[in-house]
């Protein structure tokens, strides 16, 4: 929506004099028309674009541009810096909007409706991509982190586990998905391991939460393998193809969070 927004307005885009010296410095362009530069890039299918404050940002193939959202001024462009974690065989990024074959193909398996709620049946290309556009612009303006799991050897996309944070109470929940394929291999596990770090060590939030179905034992299973220790139970707590269900919440605290203040 909001890149529609900009996009109605692509004609109204410009620049001054300061915010060209800027673009041209960012990114090292030696061309003459700097804004028509950047107008192709915001046309781009794989742009994505999200406001925050007065201003929309404007992501695609590394760049990210700063557009004024009241005058439509291009304030600035930077190099996107790619954010990205590894593990043994793992690399954690961003998602873009090339995944969506492969995250319609692995959300399409019939498990993952039954063991997390909310997830779309059938789940379409469109799905997909609407996951993704949120997945991105989380990713980017870094409200949440999404990250795509990808093989190290080949750089195929694989999963998702996402740390949907509430920063105000420094903590966040944990949801993942695997590409059935990859069941049973530790995977999960090692992805786990390594965005725990970083929500603890980098983020330097106080707690962490897991929810899973008490069915799910592939997932319950890893959470206690990670550590977590099982808080909750909430009796026929959700509606699954015609059943109720309990969920499991389990917690984890930073353990370098000590003399905490309690109420
Ligand atoms: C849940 C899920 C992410 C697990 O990923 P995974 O990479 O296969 O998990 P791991 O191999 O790291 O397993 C870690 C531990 O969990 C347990 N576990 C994993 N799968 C299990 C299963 N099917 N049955 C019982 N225990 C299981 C085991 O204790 C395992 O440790 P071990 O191999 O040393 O015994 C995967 O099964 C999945 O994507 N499921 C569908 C989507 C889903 O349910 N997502 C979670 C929503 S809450």
């Amino acid at each position: 929506m909001e890149k529609q927004e900009l996009l109605n307005n692509i004609n109204k885009v410009h620049t001054t004099a300061l915010g060209e010296q800027r673009i041209k410095n960012n990114l090292n362009l030696n061309i003459k028309n700097v804004v028509s530069f950047c107008k192709n890039k915001i046309k781009n299918k794989d742009c994505i674009v999200y406001k925050k404050g007065k201003n929309y940002y404007a992501h695609t193939s590394g760049y990210v541009f700063t557009i004024n959202s009241f005058s439509f001024t291009i304030i600035t462009a930077r190099n996107d810096k790619i954010m990205e974690l590894t593990t043994d065989r793992l690399i954690l990024n961003s998602f873009k909007m090339e995944d969506k074959q492969d995250v319609a193909r692995i959300c399409s398996n019939p498990i993952f409706s039954k063991n997390i709620p909310n997830m779309p049946v059938p789940y379409t290309i469109e799905q997909a991509e609407s996951f993704l556009t949120m997945a991105i612009e989380k990713f980017n303006s870094k409200t949440e982190y999404p990250f795509a799991i990808r093989l190290k050897e080949n750089n195929q996309l694989i999963g998702n586990i996402h740390l949907m944070c509430k920063f105000k109470a420094n903590r966040a929940e944990i949801g993942c998905w695997l590409d059935e394929n990859y069941w049973g291999k530790g995977i999960m596990t090692e992805a786990a391991i390594k965005i725990i770090d970083f929500a603890f060590n980098t983020l330097k939030l106080h707690k962490l939460i897991w929810s899973a179905l008490s069915f799910n034992k592939g997932s319950c299973g890893v959470a206690l393998k990670l550590g977590f220790i099982k808080e909750c139970e909430q009796k026929e707590y959700e509606f699954v193809k015609g059943k109720y269900a309990d969920s499991y919440s389990f917690g984890l605290i930073n353990p370098n969070d000590k003399n905490v203040e309690k109420w």
